[in-house]
């Protein structure tokens, strides 16, 4: 489908200029808009979106090639033409590299111009075309990002997520681990202006202090032994896009307060450096430790908690919300199921059931892995109750050996009998290979019944 009019944003300070290009793309065919500085651009991109703009690189207060950059993180799609004074070619240079579609020089000639627009416009509605056929394709197979659920707590995350994404505002993500919190994360990121640039995590609880810094702010060619070349941090990454700072909670105050600072100005340097650099990103923290009782104990600074703790969503815990894990479970059924190609129609009512009354202290995390373990030993085409983890509070015999060895020992077992005892086959099940599966069947004296 074509889209109806192209529209094209013509921004120059002098009215002559706007006024005759108007008169001149009306003529073509166009929905012309003017604006008379930047920041009437910025706040008509802000608004709606054009296919194609026009801008003059001098203006009085923001000059074109800073609202030229500006425009592209708007909208990083919508290809940009200069228009320069004839003698300032350097410029036009600056505007290409920066990524401008083309430049025309002054006086301008009207039907080179044209000309110009004209595949701009092909050129943006190409790519659309093309991004939209790429998301058919997506949308054939179930994405990994979509949260799956329809009970009132997950819809009200979900609408929480749509407000909230249509903002800058920095986020923080509440809830036990494995609700979800990545996800809606990404899903925020996702649904943001900034999804045509990356989402860069980092697991705050991950790292000891001094590598936390390196990896947050990136390091200076022999900032510290070992640092043989200079290093991006993921501060830096972010730019344009997202930062996700994965439990945040367990961030030393003394760092704390170094990102606080980067929070405040954008400004940050790399360790062992001297330089100020800028980074243009948005904040989304979580968290499974209760924060109030880390700032008690004086593990989290008031400041910092301030400052990332401005709009919270709480990721509800699974047994919360049982109405979800008929769904889920079918949602990771479906995707199991397709990875190991096996033809599974769903789950019988007794294991169904058994889900729906289980505790879930893992969540969904759990969940997804009891159905991946189910798919594995279940045969077609359903799962049974049999194929699900023996949990304390099952029906199962009381005294299973439900010790990781044990449960394994078990797993592997049945995997063996399964193929006959064909071990190419069982460790292509097991995902593990043949060598190891000898291992365990040693290890656990396995024996052929
Ligand atoms: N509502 C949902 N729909 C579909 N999948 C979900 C849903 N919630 C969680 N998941 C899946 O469960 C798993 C765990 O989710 P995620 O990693 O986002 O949890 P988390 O809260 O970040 O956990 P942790 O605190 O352990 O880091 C992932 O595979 C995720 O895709
Ligand atoms: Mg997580």
């Amino acid at each position: 489908m074509k889209d109806p009019t192209p529209s094209i944003l013509v921004v120059d300070d002098e009215f002559s200029v706007r006024d005759s290009l108007t008169q001149w793309f009306r003529k073509d065919g166009l929905d012309v808009q003017v604006a008379a500085s930047a920041d009437a651009a910025l706040h008509l991109l802000g608004k709606r979106r054009f296919d194609v703009a026009l801008i003059d690189v001098k203006m009085p207060g923001m000059d074109g090639m800073a609202l030229q950059q500006h425009a592209q993180r708007i909208d990083p799609g919508m290809p940009v033409i200069i228009i320069t004074a004839f003698a300032s070619v350097e410029t036009a240079v600056q505007a290409l590299k920066q990524g401008a579609f083309d430049y025309v020089t002054k006086p301008i000639e009207p039907e080179e111009l044209s000309h110009l627009v004209q595949r701009a416009v092909e050129q943006r509605q190409l790519k659309e075309e093309n991004i939209r056929l790429r998301e058919t394709i997506d949308g054939m197979a179930p994405s990994l990002d979509t949260i799956v659920g329809n009970s009132p707590p997950i819809c009200t995350v979900r609408e929480m997520i749509d407000t909230v994404a249509a903002t800058d505002a920095t986020v923080l993500i509440r809830g036990e681990s494995g609700t979800g919190k990545e996800l809606i994360a990404r899903a925020i990121h996702a649904r943001s202006r900034r999804r045509y640039f990356p989402i860069i995590p980092v697991n705050c609880g991950g790292l000891p202090d001094e590598l936390l810094e390196s990896e947050l702010f990136g390091h200076e060619m022999g900032a510290f032994t070992g640092a043989r070349q200079q290093r991006k941090g993921r501060i830096e990454m972010a730019d344009g896009g997202t930062l996700f700072l994965d439990e945040v909670g367990a961030i030393k105050p003394r760092m704390q307060v170094d990102l606080l600072r980067v929070l405040e100005t954008r400004e940050f340097t790399r360790v062992g450096g001297s330089a100020v650099l800028q980074s243009d990103f948005r904040v989304i923290c979580a968290t499974n430790e209760d924060l109030d009782q880390a700032m008690a104990e004086g593990r989290l600074r008031e400041d910092f908690y301030y400052r990332i703790n401005v709009f919270t969503i709480e990721a509800p815990p699974l047994r919360e919300r049982r109405g979800d894990i008929p769904v889920l479970a079918m949602h990771f059924l479906d995707r199991f199921a397709r990875q190991m190609d096996k033809r599974f129609t769903g789950l019988n009512p007794a294991a169904m059931e058994g889900l729906v009354r289980a505790d879930w202290p893992g969540n969904v995390r759990e969940l997804s892995n009891a159905i991946e373990r189910a798919a594995v030993i279940g045969r077609p085409p359903e799962i049974r109750i049999e194929d699900l983890p023996t949990r304390p509070q099952g029906k199962t015999a009381p005294d299973a050996d439900d010790s990781l060895a044990g449960v394994e020992k078990r797993h592997i077992a049945q995997v063996l009998e399964r193929t006959r005892w064909n071990v190419s086959q069982a460790a292509e099940v097991l995902g593990i290979d043949r060598v190891t599966v000898y291992n365990k069947i040693k290890k656990y004296g396995l024996r052929r019944a």
